[in-house]
């Protein structure tokens, strides 16, 4: 883990980022987009309003924060400057700053060694499958992915942010943790 926070070092060239929380042994691997103003203050990725939309969803699986893996896509704040206030605010990472972060992120997996990643929304899907994905089109199912060297069961959901913005999701996104909860009780990742 240190030699990935050293390289994280590197392609972060000065940024503030966070790495990583939770058990490194887990099965269950979480991905994300990246972190926010929040999780830059707290040096820790899922915190404030978006830990609170995570910890609905850890409920419903019936796990705890602590049992999952959580990591981002891409390890720094990537903000522009509001023409209103002037002063930062978050935004999606580029395509650019998605590839720079891949290698790590892979071997970050390769280290885990997860029985299953959990992506969330179409950020990790641009860094781990194709940078086409869109999560409209394939959340809610099991997919056998290769990353780097080795075959890995994903699973695609929404962002529970975006939950909150386009409310018609929130059914099918209820549903599909549902379809993961059983996913993992039934083939014993948890
Ligand atoms: N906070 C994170 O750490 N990642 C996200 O994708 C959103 C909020």
């Amino acid at each position: 883990m240190e030699e990935l926070i050293k390289r994280c070092i590197e392609i972060c060239g000065g940024e503030e980022f966070v790495f990583s929380d939770g058990d490194i042994g887990s099965n269950i691997l979480l991905i994300g987009e990246a972190p926010g103003e929040n999780e830059i203050i707290q040096k820790k990725p899922f915190v404030g309003k978006a830990g609170k939309n995570l910890d609905e969803f850890i409920q419903i699986l019936g796990v705890k924060r602590g049992d999952v893996y959580i990591t981002n896509s891409v390890k720094f704040r990537p903000y522009k400057i509001s023409p209103k206030t002037g002063k930062r605010i978050n935004r999606s990472p580029s395509i650019l700053e998605i590839r720079s972060f891949r290698a790590l992120v892979q071997d970050e997996l390769a280290l885990v060694d997860p029985s299953i990643i959990v992506t969330l929304g179409n950020t990790p899907l641009k860094q781990l499958l194709d940078e086409k994905s869109q999560i409209g089109d394939i959340h809610g199912k099991i997919l056998k992915v290769n990353i780097g060297e080795k075959e890995y069961d994903l699973f695609p959901l929404y962002h529970p942010a975006s939950v909150i913005y386009r409310r018609e999701l929130k059914q099918v996104y209820i549903e599909d943790l549902q379809k993961l909860k059983k996913y993992i009780c039934e083939n014993g990742i948890v």
